[in-house]
């Protein structure tokens, strides 16, 4: 588990006196477009998947509450939407596996989130599944989870999960960020990434909001990386597909806004695999289990 209370406790005091000073524990002076690290400190940027989800129920309050006691800002999520247009916060695109919605609607196989209404997704319960302590957690919205997020003065790498099921995701997504106040140009240059496995997906958004940081999910051929550039800023492949040669390909390249393309790999939860990740040029970590990489990277 988690609990190292000498490195724990350091940790969270300089996430708590980085957090007064206004900007959490990392990168406020470079934006989201860099791995340079607070105080001078280097070492990637280290992303709380889902939530410090090895530690609890991944996608829900909890886990962003979780990953800003261990000192994390950086958190990831998966966003989807329900029958009545409502999103929420979940990466399945069936509710069987993280809630207890098979034993509320029995009738209701495969269970799948897009054919349940909000109502019926807030009865669920998204925590017991993962340890009694848990129990009650509910499916956020992305609006709920936002204002946690936005309370706990944390940013967000937020994941547009299977737009294919989801027509207009992506304007409605925008929105809701929006009136949530997380477009304003604080939020844009500092606070917010937004990706997706569908490079169609990603373009969207670069296209209605040119300004935002996005990332493609997934690991192009080096010959098709420029066409990626034209509308993203960063490839983020799974850690087992990419070689040092490959990171070099991407970051030599100018993305969306101009700059060196970046690359955050995922999912990263022992140590060997962070330093090995790391010593390849990684710019970021998405990991379940942020306190184990921090401390095998020295990033935060
Ligand atoms: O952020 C990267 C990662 O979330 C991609 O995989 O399936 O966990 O959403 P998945
Ligand atoms: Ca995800």
């Amino acid at each position: 588990m988690y609990v190292r209370p000498a490195a724990a406790a350091a940790a969270a005091f300089l996430g708590f006196a980085l957090t007064l000073l206004g900007g959490t524990a990392s990168y406020a002076a470079t934006g989201p477009g860099s791995a340079a690290g607070p105080l001078g400190l280097g070492g990637p940027v280290v992303y709380a998947h889902r939530g410090a989800s090895a530690y609890a129920p991944e996608n829900t309050l909890a886990a962003v509450d979780l990953a800003m006691r261990l000192g994390f800002d950086w958190v990831e999520n998966d966003v989807q939407r329900t029958r009545d247009g409502e999103l929420v916060v979940i990466h399945d695109d069936t509710l069987a596996r993280t809630t207890n919605v098979e034993q509320l609607f029995p009738d209701r196989k495969p269970w799948k989130v897009k054919d349940f209404t909000a109502a019926e997704i807030a009865r669920l319960d998204a925590g017991g599944w993962f340890g009694e302590e848990y129990a009650g957690a509910s499916v956020p919205t992305l609006r709920q989870y936002l204002d946690r997020v936005q309370r706990n003065r944390q940013r967000l790498l937020l994941e547009i999960k299977k737009p294919e099921l989801y027509p207009g995701i992506e304007e409605q997504t925008l929105r809701v960020l929006g009136e949530a106040g997380w477009l304003d140009p604080r939020h844009v240059a500092q606070r917010l990434v937004v990706q997706s496995f569908s490079a169609d997906s990603v373009r969207i958004v670069h296209g209605l909001r040119p300004d935002l940081v996005t990332a493609f999910l997934g690991t192009p051929p080096v010959a098709d990386l420029p066409r990626y550039a034209e509308f993203t800023d960063r490839i983020n492949p799974w850690h087992t597909t990419i070689t040092a040669d490959w990171v070099a390909a991407v970051h030599g390249l100018l993305g969306a806004h101009g700059r060196a393309m970046e690359v955050d790999t995922w999912i990263v939860d022992d140590a060997a695999t962070a330093r090995k990740v790391q010593e390849m040029g990684v710019d970021g970590i998405i990991t379940n289990a942020p306190d184990v990489v921090r401390e095998a990277v020295g990033g935060f």
